[in-house]
């Protein structure tokens, strides 16, 4: 019997796995500086919380949960997004809630039953930030400007910054009779999942990628023009707080997003080079759902950046290549493989030494392989040094192997790791 991945799943494999450490890394350095603080939320929650959230007549709901039935009979949905499981961990640790506004983000997988194509899985990663507890227009212009600060840090410059507004509880169900009215008329040219939608959800149909539609969706009433006051001078904060931030946007009054639990702001970052799935994330306000789930009046506004979308927008060229171990110690006789290992770790010093960039990257062999095949190995892997066991009588040799020149003896294990470590500061310092 032959498994594979699943459909829509992928292995992450060492040669790549870099580039998320890195994309990792970069993103929980700039998450700092804006003062966000990670939540681990549990990968499956209540059906329930997503359906509530998300909303009943999304596609997300409707068509691309994974959801199952515990033993205990409870209906469980692997998390399709990030921002319902955060807020039902905000509303049950008063902790989260110690601080107003509170600036949260998490990273991890997310699940949608979709099409697969590129760009596009059945499990995806995440990268997501929220902020609870202001309605002010600078938390929209902070979000924005994280979630571009995080694609500069990763070098990804050119980006399209869409934005829109969707209303409140106010005008939007104004504005959501005045299209469904304007598709009533043009039923006839909407295709089979439109004529759904102008039942359940009119909106949706805004965002139908399907060609024949595309016609009918151009002719409808913008969104922006039935905002009610408020709202309108909220969206006009917005746009003077990013100027002032200096970022560009576009307003693009048929951005409506797939999640139901929109208000006011929403917006999306597309890249080049991304094909028909050329958001890299999107976001907004949802000033209401924090209420919708038991708790007290919280506006809040998030997004979240698809990180498979981000490596591939990211390309190979900022991504720092893989590093070869600092050392292999090679032993130079069956006898010796003991005194290779215990060596190892000595050079290793990862007990004594915290700081990572004082520890070496050392590996021995441990496949039983000859004096020979065992330097082969070590010029496969990209060893910097090769430190031979047994010890001779004036110490430890050291080759170095790309210029395939021999060291200074070594009389010590500490006076090996002190050279060891001196050169290659010495040779990493100018990055
Ligand atoms: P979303 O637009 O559904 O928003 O997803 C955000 C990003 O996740 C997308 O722009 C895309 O990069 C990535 N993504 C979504 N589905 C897939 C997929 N099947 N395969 C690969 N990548 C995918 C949300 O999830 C909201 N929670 C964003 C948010 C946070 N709004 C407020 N706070």
């Amino acid at each position: 019997m032959k498994f594979q991945v699943p459909r829509g799943t992928r292995d992450i494999l060492p040669g790549e796995v870099e580039r998320w450490h890195w994309l990792e890394e970069r993103t929980r350095a700039a998450m700092a500086l804006y003062g966000y603080r990670e939540v681990r939320t549990p990968i499956f929650e209540a059906t329930e919380l997503f359906v509530r959230s998300v909303g009943e007549s999304t596609d997300i709901v409707r068509k691309e949960l994974y959801t199952f039935q515990d033993r205990k009979g409870r209906s469980l949905t692997l998390r399709p997004e990030g921002t319902a499981p955060l807020v039902r961990a905000y509303l049950e640790n008063p902790p989260l809630r110690a601080e107003s506004p509170a600036r949260l983000y998490y990273m991890g997988p997310m699940f949608r039953y979709e099409r697969p194509q590129a760009g596009r899985y059945r499990q995806f990663w995440q990268i997501g930030a929220e902020l609870l507890g202001s309605a002010q227009p600078e938390a929209d212009a902070e979000m924005i400007d994280l979630f571009r600060a995080i694609l500069s840090d990763v070098g990804l410059k050119s980006v399209t910054v869409l934005l829109n507004s969707l209303g409140d509880s106010v005008c939007r169900p104004r504005y959501r009779e005045a299209i469904r009215e304007y598709f009533k008329k043009h039923v006839d040219r909407l295709c089979g999942d439109c004529k759904e939608r102008l039942e359940t959800n009119p909106l949706r149909i805004l965002d139908c990628k399907v060609p024949s539609c595309a016609p009918v969706i151009a002719g409808a009433p913008s969104v922006l023009d039935s905002l009610c006051a408020e709202c309108a001078e909220h969206f006009e904060a917005v746009k003077r707080s990013l100027a002032g931030l200096g970022i560009a946007y576009e307003v693009d009054p048929r951005l409506v997003r797939g999640l139901d639990y929109y208000t006011r702001t929403v917006f999306e970052i597309h890249a080049a080079g991304l094909g028909a799935q050329n958001a890299v994330g999107g976001g907004g306000r949802y000033d209401q759902l924090v209420k919708d789930f038991g708790g007290p009046e919280t506006p809040a506004i998030g997004f979240s950046i698809g990180m498979e979308r981000l490596l591939l927008a990211v390309g190979d060229s900022a991504v720092p290549p893989p590093q070869g171990p600092d050392v292999c110690v090679i032993a130079l006789e069956p006898g010796a493989q003991v005194e290779a290992q215990a060596l190892a770790r000595s050079l290793r010093g990862q007990l004594t030494e915290p700081e990572t960039r004082r520890a070496l990257r050392v590996m021995v062999d441990v496949a039983g392989r000859s004096a020979n095949a065992q330097m082969k190995w070590a010029s496969k892997i990209a060893a910097r040094w090769a430190v031979f066991v047994p010890k001779g009588p004036e110490g430890y040799a050291v080759r170095d192997m790309a210029a395939g020149k021999d060291e200074a003896k070594q009389p010590s294990d500490e006076d090996l790791r002190r050279w060891l470590l001196g050169r290659r500061d010495l040779v990493e310092s100018p990055r």
